[in-house]
């Protein structure tokens, strides 16, 4: 085998999994940021975590609210998948900016984005410093899904974003 570095490894692993992490902001509105380092960790309780650039908005608000909802996007909503990813809700409103349509959730004040195929709410337990990110420990609370909407996968080091059958 030949030496690589980690990078080079998630390709070899493409598809991986990608989701939209929404968050509170204060005014009450959904910041939305593309995930792609997320797992399952936990069925007893449910639990799942994902890993966020210490720098990135959708951390500071996570950690200031404690509620985060994880979804999973849908071809018909996959260009937003890497405008979400592109830009900091630090300094862009991106549901305006993209025009996302949102949809609510009966259990939770935090809005998502419409055609999502699962949406997993959470509330945080803890996070801890993984080198330049964060990894953020969430209890889950509530799991919902369309079974209408197929869920997208990012291939090619993060690049394109396609279901798993068509790429
Ligand atoms: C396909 C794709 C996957 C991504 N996965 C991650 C990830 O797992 N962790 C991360 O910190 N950033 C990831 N990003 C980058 C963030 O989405 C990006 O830094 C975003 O601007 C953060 O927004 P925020 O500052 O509003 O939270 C990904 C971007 C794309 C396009």
């Amino acid at each position: 085998m030949e030496k690589i570095n980690l990078a080079k490894a998630s390709k070899i692993t493409s598809p991986n999994p990608v989701a939209l992490v929404c968050t509170q902001k204060p005014d009450g509105s959904t910041n939305i940021a593309t995930v792609s380092w997320y797992t399952y960790l936990s069925y007893n309780p449910n639990m799942i975590a994902y890993a966020m650039a210490k720098t990135s908005y959708s951390g500071e608000l996570v950690r200031s609210n404690k509620k985060v909802i994880i979804t999973i996007p849908s071809e018909n909503i996959k260009e937003i998948v890497m405008e979400c990813g592109m830009k900091s809700g630090r300094d862009t409103n991106k549901i305006e900016e993209f025009k996302i349509k949102m949809q609510e959730l009966p259990t939770s004040e935090i809005k998502i984005p419409i055609h999502s195929a699962a949406a997993i709410q959470c509330s945080l337990k803890e996070f801890i410093e993984t080198g330049d990110h964060y990894l953020y420990i969430c209890n889950v609370e509530e799991v919902y899904a369309d079974s209408k909407e197929k869920a997208v996968f990012a291939w090619e080091s993060y690049s394109k974003i396609a279901s798993a059958k068509e790429a």
